[in-house]
């Protein structure tokens, strides 16, 4: 028995909330991806592009693979809104990390919420790494705030 009706969305069983919430998750990896791409360009060493260029390829794979989940839960595209990021390198890790526990928080709400294990499993693993990714942003944060 379905505790929700179809409507719209077809039989996929997910609450449409749900899936808005999965939409606005796809379009934060789309800014992430664009963000982290000029903070990379931004950052004073090697080993902090390097860094910040393997943690866009993490948000690449995760915008893959979130809106893969979209289109089989509703058969479209999700709808992208570009947001503005800091045109300042320490702003930039400021932003990023505020970003990314934000978004830990959010993307395991999601998995709570899903029915479909797959879906659990996605969110719940791209938290870890934006738990991660939080990490290494304060590290650098706090070079560049308190270190010199
Ligand atoms: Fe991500
Ligand atoms: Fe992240």
């Amino acid at each position: 028995m379905r505790a929700y009706t179809l409507g719209k969305w077809g039989d996929s069983g997910e609450d449409p909330d749900l899936i808005q919430d999965i939409a606005k998750a796809i379009s934060g990896q789309y800014n992430a991806i664009a963000c982290y791409e000029k903070l990379s360009r931004l950052a004073p060493t090697k080993e902090e592009r390097r860094q910040i260029m393997e943690i866009r390829q993490d948000e690449i794979n995760h915008y893959r693979e979130f809106n893969q989940i979209y289109v089989r839960l509703t058969g479209q595209q999700p709808q992208i809104t570009a947001e503005p990021c800091p045109d300042d390198y320490k702003e930039g890790l400021e932003f990023a990390l505020k970003d990314e526990q934000t978004t830990v928080d959010f993307y395991l709400d999601i998995a709570d919420k899903a029915r479909d294990p797959a879906i659990k499993k996605a969110f719940t693993r791209a938290a870890h790494d934006e738990q991660n990714h939080a990490v290494w942003f304060l590290y650098f944060w706090t070079k560049h705030c308190c270190c010199r």
